[in-house]
């Protein structure tokens, strides 16, 4: 739930600690409400770009977060906004709901087979790396994009490292795992999904900010995107009206590591980390 921020001025005020999740932006306003005793923002998120990194480390307050144990569960919702996406899952369950549905059609809900596709992984870190294994399976061809040279993991998931432009040309799927920061703003805008095409589906768990929604809502409508299964968006819980009516979209809200396990393992991870540096020792998952 979006925090609102005159409440959360008065609830920091005065605290050694603030527990943050994706929706609460830690910016210089709430570190000051916060005053002089705060020791630590823990993230209970293993993204952090709603924390201005700079801002706490000019106040020597030590950030958080939670890697690892939301690996399997954020790459596993990739894996079904992918099969959805591919499947045209929405429009067609929508359908059956609103009682449109008239029988079985040879031509209706054609959608992307996966077995034997070729899917593009935009970054390779953990949730990236983790979705490429799954894919396994179903015999993919798999492209990925990493900032360096990554010759380990083109052996082990027998991948192919390639550039942006290549993997958006080349691949059915896309699918976006690479962490926000300002170069990767709108790394996804009409260029790009012209590139993935009418035929291509592209998925994104990773952070609103680096799809253009704009771009992804006129492929849906004109026909120049295949299909979009997206969990997270710019500006979010807001989504706009466009995207919630173009067809062929799948759209989640956000719940990439929404399974009992790895909430529990981040509450854990959060406590960890709180323990720690109020004992004044090293906590084990610091960012800055
Ligand atoms: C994260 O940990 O960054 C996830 O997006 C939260 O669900």
């Amino acid at each position: 739930m979006q925090a609102d921020r005159d409440r959360l001025r008065v609830l920091v005020s005065g605290a050694t600690v603030i527990v943050a999740d994706p929706t609460v932006t830690i910016d210089e306003e709430l570190l000051k409400a916060a005053g002089p005793d705060l020791k630590l923002v823990a993230n209970f998120a293993v993204g952090y770009d709603n924390i201005d990194l700079a801002a706490c480390r000019d106040r020597s307050v030590v950030v958080t977060n939670t890697p690892d144990i939301l690996t399997n569960a954020t790459a596993e919702l990739a894996l079904t906004l992918t099969l959805a996406a591919a499947r045209r899952l929405s429009d067609a369950e929508r359908d059956l709901r609103a009682g449109r549905w008239t029988g079985w059609d040879p031509g209706a809900y054609r959608g992307l087979e996966l077995t034997g596709a070729t899917v593009g992984v935009v970054g390779l870190g953990r949730i990236g790396k983790r979705y490429a294994a799954l894919l396994k399976g179903f015999e993919v061809k798999l492209l990925f994009t990493s900032r360096s040279s990554n010759p380990e993991a083109e052996r082990a998931l027998g991948a192919r490292q390639v550039e942006l432009p290549e993997l958006l040309g080349q691949s059915d799927v896309v699918s976006v795992h690479a962490p926000a920061t300002e170069q990767t703003r709108h790394l996804i805008d009409a260029g790009a999904v012209a590139l993935i095409g009418a035929t291509g589906v592209l998925v994104n768990t990773s952070r609103g900010s680096l799809v253009d929604l704009d771009a992804v809502a006129d492929g849906l409508e004109a026909g120049t995107l295949g299909a979009a299964g997206l969990d997270v968006y710019e500006g979010e819980p807001e989504v706009p009206g466009r995207l919630l009516a173009a067809p062929r979209a799948v759209l989640a809200p956000h719940i990439g590591s929404a399974t009992f396990r790895a909430r529990d393992a981040m509450a854990r991870k959060v406590a960890e980390n709180v323990n720690a540096v109020l004992n004044g020792s090293e906590p084990p998952n610091r960012v800055s």
